[in-house]
């Protein structure tokens, strides 16, 4: 398992790339099932859950193409035939967004066999909301031995009501709906750019959608959907994730190619503590030369301050002078990064879904465990700050999601190396 050491304590200068969202790219991917047209993905990230999709959507009789040299970010999928309508278990156990091909197999094939994901180390995260929304589009549903089974002869048009914001939910009954018959108004859904790009490509497809990126969606359903070629947008948390690295280490860092409209609420709460901000076309400019001040965060929906970066957040508050409070509304348990901040000097305390964090105290390095992918990032940018040299393990679960991620913070300065896993030393032998 590979690890990644870091020499904190350095200024991070110049500019860094961000790559295509991960969370964008997943949804466009399960698309591809909508048609049996070949679908071309532009700016798709080169990261594990990418490659997870591509076996899922292969085990399904998809032709998956990956691009390579300076097409490597490219990707073609095409679907003449499904031949199995399933998402298995061994692949959903390790993505919980395999789930996203629900929707899209039982609009097209009328059927999808798909193994229920269970909980995971942010919450329990249930999707019992994406299976509500499809009996509304007329499906009939089944659960049994940890599979949902959805069956529909054609999906028709209907008004779905979402009893609380989901985006992978949202996205799924968004693909479902473009291949119903009639007109299905969904209400009360997610508003995040990864939606919006989603309904971006399918209308490219020929489906005929109103109001994405709003709380009220309306799709026209059309009977068949073509191919169709689509740019992924930048990756607003990898974005995110740097730009906070370049507050943190009192560097000035241009964080290009990302889309600063996504990252308001980010940029609003880094220059509420202290961080100077600079927006100039595709790249946001950080420099952190004052000293950070305490700021409360509650994480919400989009337009809202991102889960997906409160563990990165929380970096920020234990190098903040004052108290922070940072309360987390979405997921129940995405406090496990904590634990680890502690063991390099934070003060930290949890209480049910708040954390209180005093700052500022100095981090000194330590061997940490990353838990989930954005825990992962926070730790990195812990090290980044921290005194001495951390090692981090399991950074598998930071391969899910960023793209290279030590090879672009070395490129602005950062002292960061990948490490496999090391022999122990024999007795009596000195190196
Ligand atoms: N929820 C339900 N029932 C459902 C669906 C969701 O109760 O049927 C609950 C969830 O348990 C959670 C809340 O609703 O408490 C919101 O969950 P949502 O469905 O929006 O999350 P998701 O679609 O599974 C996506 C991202 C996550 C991100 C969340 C929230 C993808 C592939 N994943 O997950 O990204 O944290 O939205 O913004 O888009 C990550 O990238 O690290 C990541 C976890």
């Amino acid at each position: 398992m590979d690890k990644f050491v870091i020499r904190g304590a350095t200024p991070l200068l110049g500019t860094v790339r961000v790559s295509g969202a991960k969370n964008a790219a997943l949804p466009a991917m399960a698309a591809a099932l909508l048609t049996d047209e070949p679908i071309i993905l532009e700016n798709i990230p080169q990261v594990r859950d990418i490659e997870t999709e591509r076996k899922l959507l292969a085990s399904m009789g998809a032709e998956v193409e990956l691009g390579y040299g300076r097409a490597q970010h490219r990707t073609t999928i095409s679907c003449h035939k499904l031949l199995s309508p399933e998402a298995p278990y061994d692949l959903v156990k390790t993505m919980r967004a395999s789930t996203l091909v629900l929707g899209p197999l039982v609009a097209r094939a009328g059927v999808a066999r798909v193994s229920l994901p269970g909980g995971c180390a942010i919450g329990a995260r249930p999707i019992d909301l994406h299976m509500k929304g499809l009996e509304c589009l007329g499906a009939s549903i089944i659960q049994e031995h940890g599979y949902i089974e959805a069956r529909a002869e054609r999906l028709r048009g209907g008004h779905i009501v979402f009893d609380r914001i989901t985006v992978t939910g949202t996205e799924d009954l968004l693909m479902a709906a473009s291949l119903a018959e009639g007109e299905t108004v969904m209400e009360n859904c997610a508003r995040e750019p990864e939606v919006a790009d989603l309904a971006a490509l399918l209308t490219k497809m020929g489906a005929r959608i109103e109001g994405a990126g709003t709380s009220t969606i309306r799709v026209h359903g059309v009977s068949k959907l073509h191919g169709a070629r689509h740019r992924i947008i930048p990756d607003r948390i990898e974005a995110g994730t740097f730009i906070i690295a370049g507050a943190l280490t009192a560097g000035d860092l241009m964080v290009a190619g990302c889309e600063p409209r996504h990252l308001t609420s980010l940029l609003q709460k880094l220059e509420a503590v202290g961080a100077k901000i600079r927006i100039d076309g595709d790249t946001v400019r950080v420099t952190g030369d004052s000293a950070l001040k305490a700021s409360d965060m509650s994480t919400e929906e989009y337009p809202g301050f991102p889960t997906d970066m409160q563990a990165q957040y929380m970096v920020v508050a234990t190098q903040s002078e004052g108290t922070s409070v940072i309360t987390e509304n979405i997921f129940e348990n995405r406090f496990m990064h904590a634990q680890e901040l502690l063991r390099m000097g934070a003060n930290i305390k949890i209480e049910g879904r708040r954390a209180t964090i005093r700052g500022k105290t100095p981090l000194s390095a330590a061997a940490v465990l990353a838990s989930d992918l954005r825990a992962s990032a926070s730790l990195v940018l812990a090290a980044l700050v921290a005194d001495g040299e951390t090692i981090i393990d399991r950074v598998y679960h930071i391969d899910r999601g960023y793209e290279r991620i030590e090879e672009k913070l070395r490129g602005v300065g950062a002292r960061m190396k990948r490490i496999g896993e090391m022999l122990p030393r024999r007795e009596g032998v000195t190196a």
